[in-house]
This record gives structure tokens, C-alpha cells and sequence, in this order.
């Protein structure tokens, strides 16, 4: 009785303080997002979407991974119960993405799967990293494990077809399909290198430039007001 009011209220608040994980990175990512937008003009991130493990998918991965009934041992093996996904228009925003969440302070980085650069056998493609972020409590800070997958539309379009293929047929796709899968692969490849090329062929690289100014900013008036207080001698 008592074990399993403990167990329930461990439970608990493991996923809460994952959600406060996913939360976390996905303040980071709009952040990120608005920034880029201001000084770019640029938006690389088309959606973001995010999820916290179901107890019941998180019990079943600990019986297939063997994982101990405990918290400690979850936090240990189990990476994947806060999951951010972030979606790219194209293959260089999913590197610079990665490369602006990493590099921040309080983001440290357990392990980065680049499946760009290598495709997994059945044509998979994504950017897997596992990161620690703080979350602060009341009690303190505790860090927090989330698996972030960043991938272009074209990845994500492919993939969530594949998963649910992979769903369907139990992991057991027949060869015509999995050949299929693997042919839709390389199509959607060769779709991210078309759309990067002509991306870049209109719009050539993306530099910082001027921040963007809004429609209703009046900036001749605002120059004028500038220099009429810096004439005044305002302090
Ligand atoms: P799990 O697959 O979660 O047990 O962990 P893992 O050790 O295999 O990690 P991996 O980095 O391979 O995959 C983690 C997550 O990436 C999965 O939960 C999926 O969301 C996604 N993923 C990995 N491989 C595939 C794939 O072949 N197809 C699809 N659709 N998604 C995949
Ligand atoms: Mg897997």
C-alpha cells in the first residue's frame, strides 16, 4: 500500500519535472526563433512539436531495456521521456539550430547522433541530440534529460509515414515497402538538396543584417527625436 503511493508520487514527479524540461528547451527554441526572425529576416524553424513520455510507454521501455524499478535507474537509462522535436525548412538550418541550443551555457550535451550525415540502413534521417538542462525548483535545481530531434520537413514527412508503416506491420515491414520506404528516402533527399539550391539561389546566403523594422515604424521621426534630445542634452 504504502509502495505503491510512493511509487505513484515518485512517478509523478519524475514527469512533471520532465515536462518543466520540455518547457525549458522549447522557451530556448523560441527564442531562438524570434531572434533569428528580428535579425535575419529569417525564420529556420517551421514547427516545433514536444512530448512527455506516457507512464505506460515509459513502464514498457523499462521492461524491454530491463531497466530497475527505481528513479535513480530511469534517469539513468531512460533519455527519452521529455522530447522536443524541431522541424527546419532546410538541411544547414537543422546544424545551426543544434549548434545555437548546444553551445548555451546551461545546456550541457550527453550525446549527439548526427543521422544526417549517417542515415540509419532503413533511410531514417534526424539529428538526435540528449541534453541537460536545470530546472529550478523550489527545492533547488535538478537537471533534467531531453532528447531533441531536429530534421527538415522533408525528413519529418518521410519519417512520421515510416513509423506509422513500421506501427502497422508490428517492426515486421514487408520488402516491398521497406524498399519503397528506402527508394521515398533518397527522393526526399535529393528534395532537400532542390529546395536548399533554390533557396539560395534567390535569397543567397542568410547573413546578419539589419534588424527588421516593423510596417508602422516611423524611423525618420525616431532619428529626429534622437538628435533633438542628444541637442538638449538629455541625460
Ligand atoms: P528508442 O528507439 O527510443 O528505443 O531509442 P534508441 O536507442 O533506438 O535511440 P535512437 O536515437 O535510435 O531513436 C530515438 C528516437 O528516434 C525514436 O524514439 C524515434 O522517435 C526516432 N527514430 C529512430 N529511428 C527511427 C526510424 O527508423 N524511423 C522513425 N520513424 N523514427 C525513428
Ligand atoms: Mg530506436
Amino acid at each position: 500500500m504504502e509502495f505503491a503511493r510512493r511509487t505513484r508520487a515518485d512517478l509523478s514527479r519524475l514527469l512533471m519535472e520532465h515536462q518543466f524540461g520540455v518547457d525549458e528547451v522549447l522557451t530556448k527554441v523560441t527564442i531562438l526563433r524570434e531572434e533569428f526572425l528580428h535579425l535575419r529576416r529569417y525564420n529556420p524553424i517551421e514547427h516545433v512539436t514536444s512530448r512527455v513520455k506516457s507512464p505506460e510507454s515509459l513502464v514498457r521501455k523499462m521492461v524491454r531495456r530491463n531497466v530497475a524499478p527505481s528513479v535513480d535507474a530511469i534517469r539513468e537509462h531512460i533519455t527519452d521521456i521529455a522530447g522536443v522535436r524541431i522541424t527546419c525548412s532546410f538541411i544547414d538550418d537543422t546544424y545551426r539550430v543544434l549548434e545555437a541550443l548546444v553551445s548555451q551555457d546551461d545546456v550541457r550535451v550527453i550525446q549527439v547522433k548526427d543521422y544526417i550525415a549517417n542515415p540509419k540502413p532503413n533511410g531514417y534521417k534526424s539529428i538526435h541530440a540528449i541534453v541537460e538542462v536545470p530546472v529550478f525548483l523550489s527545492t533547488g535545481a535538478v537537471p533534467v534529460v531531453v532528447e531533441i530531434q531536429i530534421r527538415t520537413i522533408a525528413m519529418d514527412f518521410w519519417a512520421s509515414l515510416e513509423h506509422k508503416i513500421h506501427y502497422k506491420f508490428d517492426g515486421d515491414v514487408p520488402d516491398h515497402l521497406a524498399e519503397s520506404l528506402s527508394d521515398a528516402a533518397m527522393i526526399a533527399e535529393q528534395l532537400d538538396h532542390r529546395m536548399e539550391n533554390l533557396h539560395r539561389e534567390v535569397h543567397g546566403e542568410h547573413r546578419a543584417d539589419e534588424p527588421d523594422v516593423p510596417a508602422d515604424f516611423d524611423e525618420d521621426m525616431i532619428v529626429r527625436m534622437w538628435q533633438m534630445m542628444r541637442e538638449s542634452g538629455a541625460n
